[in-house]
This record gives C-alpha cells, structure tokens and sequence, in this order.
C-alpha cells in the first residue's frame, strides 16, 4: 500500500470534522472506532509504515504520530464537552425541589356506623353491661327455634331468611342479633348485663329505608327483680344518650315470639313519633330453654336497627349514602381526612 502525506492529512481532516459533528456520547463513541480504532484510516497508515522505504520512514513516523496526537487531543476536548453537557441535562432533569409541598395520603378512619357502634358499646359499658358477640352465619334453631320461633310459626316469615345450601346444614345468615341471647344465656349464670352490635340479613331490597345487610344492636338483662320499668329506663337512657337530652320514648304494644309482652319502641324527634326497634321482657319459654329459673330471674330484651338510628340522627334520608362506600358521604362525618 502506498502511504502518501496526503492521504494522512485527508484522514485527519475527516477524523476532526466527525468530532466536530459528534452531537452526543454516544455519537463521539462511534467516532473514536471509526477514526481512531485498529480499522481507521490513520491506525492503516501506522501499520504501514514497516514496509515503506527506511529514508522515508522517520518523515511519515513523524507526520502520522502528529495527525495522531491531534486527533486523539480533539478527541478528549470534545469528550470534555459533551460530558459536562449531559452532566448539566442529567441535573436539570432529574432535579428535586425539596421545597414543594408533599403528596397527601389522606388518613383511613372508621365508617359512622362503625363509629355509632363503639359510641353505643362504650355506653353500655359504662352502665356495667359487657359486648357480647355471636357469628353471621348462624344455626336456624339459634336464629328461629330456640327464640320460640317454630317452623310453622308465622313469625319466620316476618324476616325473609337467606337459608344456606345445603338446606340440611340448617344454617341461615342470622335475620336479628337475637341469637345471641340465646348463645350468652347458654354460656353464662345470670345476673347478664349484654350488648350485642352486629350484622344481619334480609332478603330485602336496598332501598331508601331497607338494606338486606344492615346491623342490629341487642341488649339483654336477666337479673332478680327486672320489671318492664328497667326496660323503659334503660331505653331512656339509651335514646337520650343518642339523639339529645330531651328526645322522649314510647312503648307501643306489639308481638315478638321471644318477648312477652312486647312492644314497639318509638322515639320523638323532630316533631314525629319514629320506630327505633322492638323490645320486651324475655318470655320465660325462652328462659326455659337456656335453663334458667324463671322463678328466680326475669328479663328484658331490646333490638334496634343502626342505620335508621344513624339515619335519624344524621337526617340522612336514603340508606344507599351508608352501604354505598362513598367516601363523600363519610369526611362529613369527619372521617378519612379532608
Ligand atoms: C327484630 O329483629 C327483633 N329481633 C328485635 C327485638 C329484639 C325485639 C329483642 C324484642 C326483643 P325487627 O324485625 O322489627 O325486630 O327489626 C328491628 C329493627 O331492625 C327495625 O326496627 C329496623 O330498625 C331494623 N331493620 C329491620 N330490617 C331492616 C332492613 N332491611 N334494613 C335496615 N334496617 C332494618
Ligand atoms: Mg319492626
């Protein structure tokens, strides 16, 4: 191969015009291969000066280690640059203003019927009761039987049941807490002092005033002496506590198989009587039952529903606001911050 100082200079020239040209790293990288690697034209003219003439070889030797030295230099120079370019656009890019304010993650909070609950369980607390609990899916003869409700009785049909397959389980989703009288006056020697909030079921359509899921808070005495006089008390207390100071109550006469007598219990609020839930003293058929003499102890029994109470304290006029989980309904209650 010939070499000629021509052919030098011409590689060099195009070696520092692709620096030049080099607009990124990765640019200037591919040019270092091309103009400086083993296969460049200038590394070619290194290799070839071992065969050319000795009188001519300290002139190339000089004039290809000159091309070179100043490539190589335009080499690093450019190298300088661009790195100190992608240094300032990797900094402004990826730069954090500590001063900005952060991201807010809003706190969980409790749902207000969840609220109401441990507001009325710290009630009865107070007045000495314990919380007494019993499952969801609940044995038939506890939600029905044992409460002197039989098979044939009409009153089973006046809580339309969700039965659990297969029927020969004879489980049922609980239609009331009152099962868990029975479970508590199975387990335990009266004097009790109960209060049992929980869930139950209907197969009732979700509408303004009905939820087939919806919750239910039971209370249950048995004690020497109880009179329907306890019951109305307690109730007194109970609804005052909830809903005002002044609010008033009434008993209206009614049937529950479980209570005898029994009765409605109406509250007055906002100008009008409303029906909170039902209550009564235990009938002794049902005290029978858990083995408890009836000759000794009596009892009152009371259940109400908490979304009406939730709704009626609330003036929340349709029941989907409570089930339906919407977080817009809840922060006015203060929950789930703001
Ligand atoms: C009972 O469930 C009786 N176990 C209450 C009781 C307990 C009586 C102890 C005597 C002694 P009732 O079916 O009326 O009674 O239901 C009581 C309350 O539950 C109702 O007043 C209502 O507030 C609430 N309730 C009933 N069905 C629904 C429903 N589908 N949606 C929302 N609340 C309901
Ligand atoms: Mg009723």
């Amino acid at each position: 191969m010939s070499l000629t100082v021509a052919d030098v200079s011409s590689a060099t020239r195009s070696a520092l015009d692709a620096i030049v040209m080099a607009k990124d790293l990765a640019q200037l990288k591919l040019v270092k291969i091309e103009h400086l690697g083993d296969k460049s034209n200038l590394s070619k003219a290194s290799q070839a000066l071992g065969k050319i003439a000795p009188e001519q070889k300290a002139q190339f030797g000089k004039v290809v280690g000159a091309a070179k030295a100043e490539v190589t230099a335009a080499f690093d120079a450019r190298l300088v640059v661009l790195e100190s370019e992608r240094d300032a656009k990797v900094l402004a890019e990826e730069r954090v203003d500590v001063t900005l304010p952060a991201t807010k993650m809003p706190k969980g909070g409790l749902h207000p019927l969840t609220i109401l609950t441990n507001e009325i369980s710290d009630l009865f607390i107070g007045l000495g009761y314990r919380v007494a609990e019993g499952p969801e899916l609940e044995a038939e003869w506890l939600n029905f039987d044992a409460l002197n409700i039989p098979a044939d009785h009409p009153a089973r049909t006046m809580q339309d049941t969700f039965f659990i397959e297969p029927l020969e389980s004879r489980l049922v989703l609980r239609t009331h807490t009152s099962p868990v009288q029975i479970r508590t006056m199975l387990e335990d020697q009266p004097p009790i002092y109960v209060i049992c909030p929980g869930r139950t079921y209907r197969a009732d359509e979700l509408d303004a005033t009905h939820t087939p899921v919806f919750s239910q808070v039971e209370g249950l005495v048995i004690d020497r002496g109880i009179t329907m006089a306890d019951l109305k008390g307690t109730l007194d207390y109970f609804a005052q506590s909830i809903f005002g100071p002044d609010v008033k109550t009434r008993l209206r006469p009614s049937f529950f198989p479980f209570t005898e007598p029994s009765a409605e219990v109406d509250f007055f609020f906002n100008g009008r009587w409303i029906e909170w839930g039902g209550c009564g003293m235990v009938n002794p058929k049902v005290l029978e039952v858990c083995g408890i003499d009836t000759s000794e102890f009596s009892g009152f029994a009371f259940g109400m529903g908490l979304e009406r109470t939730l709704m009626v304290r609330h003036g929340i006029t349709d029941m989907h606001d409570i089930v339906e989980g919407d977080i817009r309904f809840t922060r006015s209650f203060g929950v789930g911050g703001r």
